[in-house]
């Protein structure tokens, strides 16, 4: 879909638009949003509406051929519910109606006249970017593994969103930020959705470096050798069972001053978790293909915020390995040394995750970051918690985090991509005791999702850190399988907000 910002005013009505098809909005009670009443001078649009063929209720809609009154081809008229009061889900739900009109509409070229800046508690942006990456979303295939691809041929391909003249460039801006996120999301979405025999580790670091040709980004990957050499021994331990070679990634975007700490993303990279020796029941297993959803949304949002030439430090580390079991894999009992010197005795080899993060978050130390947060799959028990609705955001509990709790909880209500805080408090680190080394790798199953936060708690206390559980948010199973991007949108709005974009 090709978007564009289209500007109207007195001189350019609406009325005298051409276009294939113009979306408007109208009201549960028979009210007109303004653009409707723009397009109905000869009263075409009240009577679609005293004839009862909609309601306005939010998601319904109707199609009416070339209006008397209009100069457009068709006139789509899309319900909003209440009047004064449109609330997001229910511009989502028009739009999402837009998307199942537009997709086999007889037009190649639309132009969109919702409210943009009458949803309740948000602002024009927020309309723009929502349109935008709802409309990204519901194209998005996943076919590139099918023999036949989906015939697009049929449908919209030019949208323009109409604002006020004066708003106009304010929505340019918008709409280029959006584009990137979308981009960002897709990146995420297709590399979540791979199998797990081509999205391996080193897939992973390819794309990466890819990633940092095309925006000029930094580079560095680092082999099972020089993990040695730091003496990863928590990493190095769960890619025992596993042909694939690990990879240590790290991207850097530089858009900051000089001497401004960066703000670090670390994301899991797990690229099949079949739990190891601990193995997983068969059933479901092949969504342990998403294990990696951390490490996508990394480069998910390293490609946002290059398109967007954000003017921040970022740097994304992504520790990437396979879970298998074998005879070279790690036994539960096992006990290694992470790269920070505590040893750690693991009781479940399918509690992984936490394994390689701690080694990578000791790793981050070397840049003095302003804050790390990191990103992953890691826990079934976040998604009893949670579902999956919110991501779980966990931190520790002084008025630093408290702060930075609160601008991550923010940044993903803005961008329609919530996550939910956890506890993370010294009372769960009980449950971590292990008997010959400094720490089990699991806490039994009371808290889960929290001790697994603990466990990466011992590791973050040179810095501010934030941890965010995506076990639940990252894809959707069911008919509708498939990565979501998420929290690309959270994450991009966070480091938009830091760099003042
Ligand atoms: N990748 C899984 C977490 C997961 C499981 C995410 C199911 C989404 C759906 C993680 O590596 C894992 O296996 N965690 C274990 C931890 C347990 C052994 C303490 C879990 O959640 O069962
Ligand atoms: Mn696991
Ligand atoms: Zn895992």
């Amino acid at each position: 879909m090709d978007f564009s910002i289209k500007a109207f005013d007195t001189k350019n009505a609406i009325s005298q638009a051409k276009s294939g098809c113009i979306a408007v909005g109208i009201f549960e009670n028979g009210k007109l949003s303004a653009a409707a009443k723009a397009l109905d001078s000869k009263g075409a649009i009240t009577n679609a509406l005293k004839s009862g063929d909609i309601s306005g209720k939010a998601g319904s809609a109707l199609l009416l051929q070339a209006p008397a009154g209009t100069t457009a081809d068709r006139v789509l008229l899309l319900g909003l519910g209440a009047e004064d009061a449109v609330s997001d889900r229910n511009f989502i739900s028009a739009l999402q109606t837009v998307i199942r009109v537009f997709t086999s509409l007889g037009a190649a070229e639309a132009l969109f006249a919702l409210p943009m800046d009458g949803v309740r508690g948000r602002d024009l942006a927020w309309a723009i970017r929502t349109t935008v990456v709802t409309i990204r979303e519901g194209l998005y295939r996943s076919d590139e593994l099918k023999s036949k691809k989906e015939n697009s041929k049929a449908g919209v391909k030019k949208l323009g969103l109409l604002v006020d003249a004066e708003q106009a460039a304010l929505a340019k801006n918008v709409l280029a930020q959006g584009l990137a996120l979308a981009n960002g999301m897709d990146l995420s979405k297709t590399l979540g959705n791979l199998p797990p025999n081509i999205c391996t580790p080193t897939y992973l670091a390819s794309t990466a470096r890819k990633l940092a040709k095309e925006f000029k980004l930094g580079v560095e990957v680092l082999d099972r050798k020089q993990l040695e050499a730091l003496k990863m021994g928590s990493f190095l331990s769960v890619t025992n069972g596993s042909e694939q070679p690990p990879k240590f990634i790290v991207l850097k975007h530089m858009g900051g001053k000089v001497k401004s700490a960066p703000v670090v993303l670390v994301g899991k990279g797990i690229t099949f978790d079949t739990g190891g020796i601990s193995l997983k029941p068969g059933a479901g297993m092949d969504e342990m293909k998403y294990d990696m959803c951390g490490a996508a949304s990394v480069l998910g949002t390293f490609r946002a915020i290059a398109e967007m030439q954000l003017k921040l430090n970022v740097i994304g580390v992504i520790p990437a390995c396979e879970n298998m079991p074998s005879g070279k894999a790690s036994r539960p009992g096992d006990i290694v040394t992470s790269m920070s010197g505590q040893t750690i005795e693991i009781l479940n080899t399918d509690a992984e995750g936490r394994l390689i993060l701690c080694d990578a978050l000791t790793y981050v130390e070397r840049y003095k970051p302003a804050v790390v947060v990191d990103i992953a799959t890691l826990t079934g028990a976040c998604v009893t918690a949670l579902g999956h609705h919110n991501t779980g955001l966990f931190t520790r509990h002084d008025e630093t985090h408290d702060e930075l709790a609160n601008e991550l909880l923010a940044a993903g209500k803005d961008f329609n991509d919530t996550a939910w805080r956890m506890p993370v408090e010294e009372i769960y680190q009980e449950q971590l005791k292990s008997n010959f080394a400094d720490m089990a790798n699991i806490g039994g199953p009371p808290g889960g999702s929290i001790t697994a936060a603990c466990f990466l708690e011992r590791y973050t206390r040179k810095y501010t850190w934030a941890h965010l559980d995506i076990a639940g948010t990252a894809w959707k199973s069911g008919a509708a399988k498939g990565a979501t991007g998420r929290p690309v949108p959270l994450l991009t709005s966070f480091l938009m907000k830091r760099a003042n974009q």
